[in-house]
């Protein structure tokens, strides 16, 4: 039976960067997740008897609203669910999952690597029929319908059984589930040579991959340990738990330290790779080298045409604004696009889907290609063990190689996590007004309030972070979270071109030192926010 239930509008129910995040406690409301779950299906048209794939990353709560939401979209006219075993998808599976079953979209439960359990957070996001998150168009439009929702319609129908492969019906909806690693390691095993990552591994090749608790687990055991052959313990920490484990699961140097403490010193594996709640967020490392998301971007598509999945070469290389600029070097050179859009993943569809730029990249450990619409964690960690196993040199000998042809771009993203909204909008409000007077001082030779303008579809998006950039390249930027769930984050991005190679050895900080205090003063941060230093450093 299906029951139409009269409801209000909740406040605040704005899409993020990805999608909208909450704390558990707010999604657990009455009705909180069903008025947003409705004003999705609302603001879509053409979806009745289409598929729809539903998924998430295990976290707490995710088992409730998989059941809220196939009762939903059975109420509602799909024709089809495909949700993952157990209610699991990671979040570039889903999006492969859209694509290669031509699904109306998808919804991902996931507030990616947010902390999870009860006191956690939450998610809900929705992806359209090229597997990428929803457009800004759309997400207005979700937004602005969760402002007048009045009812949202659901079946009275018990759970539906999630752990068994197959089919069952749901009214008129066909609920199939389906096995969440399979159609992903077919994809991957298509784009890179799992026979030259196998030779390297019988040549004594080691690696550690840390799922922190989360959603790759089951994608990383399957594909590493089962398909390539590296020896059983080689992913930690690989059963998807409800609260991560008590992890923080964010693939960065400060919260995957247990992996960095394994990889880093003398005698430690070869390689190292981490992903995040989600399954979307890479970390690498080699012995003794951390390899930065921006430089990653930069080396992976440098290498590009080593792994099959890329032979025949890059049609251009995309990256959020404030991504180091060492990707555009390489585009430079291989003569192709270099592409510069505002953070958040849902920026690189367009050009992904015209065909202008293959690979993708976000500081933020994020880097992904044309094969699917979101960033993919498993698919950067692949595509470095495919290059690996061409060179046959170590991590660090292939960074360092790359910084002597192209120099090297020092590269720090300093949060201030938790800090006053008002006093953090003031911030930016205050610089924003400072930007014309900023011109001709220290060095900066142009600031501004980054605005991007769609070359594919024309469209305009504007205040997407202050950018300072120095007559030498050098560049600070200031932007404010979008994917926060308590007070305002203050991200600050810094960066530094150094050509020479003979000064490609300074710790990062310390390369950064001038920048570094020149972001603090010229942005009052300490003075307004009562910050004297930031919470994370990546
Ligand atoms: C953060 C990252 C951004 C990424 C997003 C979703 O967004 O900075 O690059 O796309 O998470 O993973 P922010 O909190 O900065 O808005
Ligand atoms: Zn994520």
């Amino acid at each position: 039976m299906i029951l139409t239930v009269a409801t209000a509008p909740f406040e605040g129910q704005k899409p993020g960067t990805s999608g909208l995040r909450k704390k558990v406690t707010v999604f657990r409301e009455p009705h909180y997740a069903e008025n947003f779950i409705q004003s999705i299906f609302d603001s879509l048209e053409g979806y009745e008897g289409q598929t729809l794939v539903i998924g998430g990353d295990g976290r707490y709560y995710n088992a409730d609203v998989i059941q809220t939401a196939i009762r939903m979209a059975a109420a509602s006219g799909f024709g089809r669910v495909m949700v993952g075993q157990n209610g699991l998808l990671s979040t570039p599976a889903a999006s492969h999952l859209i694509r290669k079953y031509k699904a109306f979209g998808g919804i991902i439960l996931s507030a990616s690597h947010n902390p999870g359990g009860p006191d956690g957070d939450f998610g809900i996001k929705y992806n359209a029929g090229n597997g990428g998150p929803a457009p800004e168009k759309l997400t207005d439009a979700i937004y602005a319908r969760t402002k007048a929702i009045t009812t949202y319609r659901i079946t009275t129908s018990p759970d539906i059984a999630l752990g068994r492969i197959g089919e069952t019906r749901l009214g008129s909806m066909v609920v199939q589930v389906v096995d969440p690693v399979a159609d992903y390691a077919q994809l991957m095993q298509a784009l890179f040579d799992f026979d030259a990552i196998r030779d390297l591994i019988a040549s004594g090749f080691t690696m550690k991959f840390d799922a922190m608790g989360a959603i790759t687990g089951p994608y990383a055991q399957r594909i590493l340990e089962g398909m390539l052959g590296f020896p059983a313990g080689t992913v930690m920490n690989g059963i998807p738990l409800p609260d991560f484990g008590g992890h923080h699961p964010d693939p960065n140097l400060v919260h995957a330290k247990e992996l960095v403490d394994i990889v880093m010193p003398p005698g430690g594996p070869d390689f190292g790779a981490a992903s995040d709640g989600d399954g979307d967020r890479n970390l690498i490392i080699g012995r003794g080298m951390y390899v930065t998301p921006s430089d990653s971007l930069a080396i992976l598509a440098a290498n590009a045409t080593l792994t099959p999945g890329y032979a025949k070469g890059l049609a251009g290389i995309a990256r959020s604004m404030p991504t180091s600029c060492a990707a555009d070097r390489v585009a430079e050179k291989l003569g192709i696009g270099a592409y510069e859009t505002p953070t958040g993943w849902k920026f690189f569809g367009n050009l992904l889907d015209a065909g202008k730029a293959t690979l993708c990249g976000e500081e933020s450990f994020g880097t992904g290609s044309n094969h699917v619409r979101e960033k993919d964690g498993l698919w950067a960690v692949l595509m470095w063990l495919n290059v690996l196993a061409k060179r046959r040199q170590s991590v660090a000998e292939i960074v360092t190689a790359h910084w002597r042809e192209y120099g090297r771009n020092y590269y720090s993203r300093h949060d201030y996590e938790e800090v006053d909204a008002e006093a953090a909008n003031g911030l930016m409000k205050a610089l924003r007004e400072q930007l014309p007077s900023l011109v001709g001082q220290h060095g900066i030779a142009m600031a501004d309030d980054f605005s991007f303008d769609d070359p594919v579809d024309g469209s305009r998006t504007t205040h997407q972070g202050i950018r300072l950039i120095f007559a030498d390249g050098s560049r600070i930027i200031y932007r404010l979270s979008g994917t926060g769930t308590a007070g305002a984050t203050l991200r600050v991005y810094i960066e530094r071109y150094e050509p020479d190679a003979s000064r490609h050895a300074i710790e990062t900080q310390a390369a950064l030192a001038d920048l570094i205090a020149l972001s603090r003063a010229l942005a009052g941060i300490e003075a307004r926010t009562g910050r004297a230093a930031p919470t994370v450093i990546t």
